[in-house]
């Protein structure tokens, strides 16, 4: 039995994630984590809130609520709309636990030891009215490099330049909106990151097996210089990690805070704490020290590309630079973009469909079935109603929903709600268990390479043959002349069923569970031999006739929804 640690990038807590921010992260995390169970294998998969930073500041802000108490709901929001989509995490941590804060403010006492950490004082914008400095997102302006007026301090949303807030021309303070702002002196904690460019550049050499997506933005960022320079990881904010030196003061460094994206991947290890100071796990450190058992662990991590960086350089630099036995990432799967219906899904304008909006609409396996088997891999991909609509008729309602549907009944009717008796296989069901035999283990083959898009595929592939088989052997027909040749056909048919609910979990894990109920079992042993697996059932066992395991989307209900979805969420 291998170890699987698997994190997914953790999502920002300010707001309701959009179809596009799950597909690029928690999803693909939980089809992978979901898989690895079904092997049998051991599985510790984490995700939390990202809850630091301005953007949580301003949302608070502007809910008109205190920080932690915002943080807090939206946790929940959170957590609840995760469990909507059988996001199947061992643990849903927040950044802002105190386990976090601990483990933070250790890595920076460590980093300072390995003198890896530089104080230096630099101008930063003051805000006489606020009483405060304005980083990052508190300050906008026009953007110095194409003139776009609401550029902000760390970014430009026009042109996506990385921006420092010195670099604004007229800038304002976002909190009262005052231009009576001042470069003052302040003193910060830098990363000296380029200190070990060698080091990160030779272990991103090394993994010559990761997805070209992944290596091609970790190299240009080593190589074009700007992801390697010395990085601030301090902020004067009030929100946040303090800045110390393990249990002790920093000295000068008072009333400032880490910077969120210091904290955060170091989240992914305070969240295995967390997970046991919850009571669901008993050693944290057997996932995440090689010196206490994590060498033989195989970690995993899934991102948006806009996460790359973080992940293959700062986090990396953070962990080698600490000199501990941490364990480092084995592999990054990381996605391009969704789009929504000839545009981008955007947060800040409310652009698309919102996951509390989704399941509002339709259950989670519609969704998911969706969103993996169009997963942005090779490049962007595109959310239309009409794909959505097709995709959900015609493989779900059509291919695996009238599949079981058909064999159920059909069987109730003529032979009773048991597994009938009839004949050996013929060459018929031969050749499908043979056709079978190829394509799980292809299926297999795309699932350990978290190739989602060709996974989905097979697994299509895999239903179809079960219909056609249905359709060449056509019980209904053989019934009248050969009721035993029938007989063997259903029982054929209804452990296909079963091996269909085992295969298909990962994907649509609802459906799956319905499957497994209606045909009366909790054998979801993975399929060794296809052969074996399709004699789980025996003669004689009882079923029942699901209800619609999916039914289809109407042309009204598709003009409907993209008429409520067209409009800007407020
Ligand atoms: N909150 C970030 C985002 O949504 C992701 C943080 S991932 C971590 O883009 F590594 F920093 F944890
Ligand atoms: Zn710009």
């Amino acid at each position: 039995m291998a170890r699987h640690l698997i994190t997914s990038a953790i999502p920002y807590i300010n707001g309701i994630k959009h179809l596009g921010n799950l597909v690029g992260s928690q999803l693909p995390a939980d089809l992978f984590a979901r898989y690895q169970r079904g092997r049998g294998h051991e599985v510790l998969f984490l995700c939390a809130t990202d809850e630091h930073g301005t953007p949580a500041e301003l949302a608070a802000a502007k809910a008109g609520k205190p920080v932690a108490e915002y943080c807090a709901e939206m946790h929940e929001t959170q957590a609840e709309i995760a469990r909507g989509f059988r996001l199947s995490f061992d643990h849903f941590g927040r950044s802002s636990s105190p386990q976090n804060h601990r483990l933070t403010q250790a890595f920076a006492a460590r980093l300072d030891e390995a003198g890896l950490i530089e104080e230096r004082v630099e101008t930063q914008i003051y805000s006489k009215a606020d009483g405060r400095y304005l980083p990052d997102r508190y300050i906008e302006g026009t953007c110095p490099n194409c003139g776009f007026e609401s550029a902000r301090g760390d970014q430009c949303d026009n042109c996506t330049k990385q921006l420092d807030p010195i670099d604004l021309i007229e800038p304002r303070s976002v909190i009262s909106g005052s231009t009576d702002l001042e470069p003052r002196e302040t003193k910060h904690l830098y990363l000296r990151q380029s200190k070990m460019r060698g080091e990160l550049s030779d272990w991103i050499d090394s993994k010559t097996d990761w997805p070209v997506l992944t290596t091609s933005i970790a190299r240009k960022w080593l190589n074009d210089g700007d992801g390697l320079q010395d990085r601030g990881i301090t902020r004067d904010l009030d929100w946040g990690i303090p800045v110390r030196k393990g249990d002790a003061e920093w000295p000068g460094m008072e009333g400032k805070v880490f910077y969120v994206w210091f904290d955060a991947p170091i989240e992914y290890i305070a969240c295995a704490q967390e997970w046991v100071d919850a009571g669901k796990g008993e050693d944290w450190e057997r996932w995440w020290r090689t010196d206490k058992g994590a060498d033989d662990v195989r970690y995993t991590q899934f991102m948006g590309k806009d996460n790359v960086p973080f992940h293959t350089l700062s986090f990396p630099a953070t962990i080698l630079g600490s000199g501990e036995p941490w364990k480092l990432v084995d592999y990054i799967k990381s996605f391009n973009y969704l789009n929504y219906d000839g545009g981008q899904f955007s947060t800040s304008r409310g652009r698309g469909v919102f996951m509390d909006q989704a399941l509002e609409v339709l259950p989670a396996d519609y969704w998911r079935w969706w969103l993996l088997s169009h997963a942005p891999e090779s490049s962007d991909a595109e959310f239309t109603w009409e794909n959505f609509q097709q995709s959900v008729n015609k493989d779900l309602a059509d291919v695996l929903g009238n599949f079981v549907s058909r064999v159920t009944k059909f069987c109730r009717s003529k032979f009773g709600e048991e597994v009938p008796a009839g004949g050996a296989h013929g060459d018929r069901e031969l050749a499908l268990i043979a056709d079978l035999e190829r394509r799980v283990r292809a299926y297999e083959g795309h699932m350990d390479a978290i190739e989602v898009r060709k996974a989905a595929a097979e697994l299509r592939a895999i239903w179809v043959a079960g219909n056609e088989y249905l359709q060449d052997a056509a019980p209904w027909a053989s019934f009248k002349t050969d009721p035993e040749a029938a007989a063997m056909q259903i029982r054929l048919a209804l452990n296909l069923i079963r091996l269909y609910a085992v295969l298909s979990a990962p994907f649509i894990p609802d459906a799956s569970a319905q499957l497994m109920e209606a045909m009366k079992t909790d054998d979801d042993a993975w399929p060794g031999d296809v052969a074996e697996a399709l004699s789980v059932l025996s003669v004689g066992h009882g079923f029942a006739v699901p209800d619609v395991t999916f039914r289809k989307i109407t042309d009204e209900e598709r003009a409907d929804w993209h008429a409520r979805f067209a409009g800007i969420r407020s």
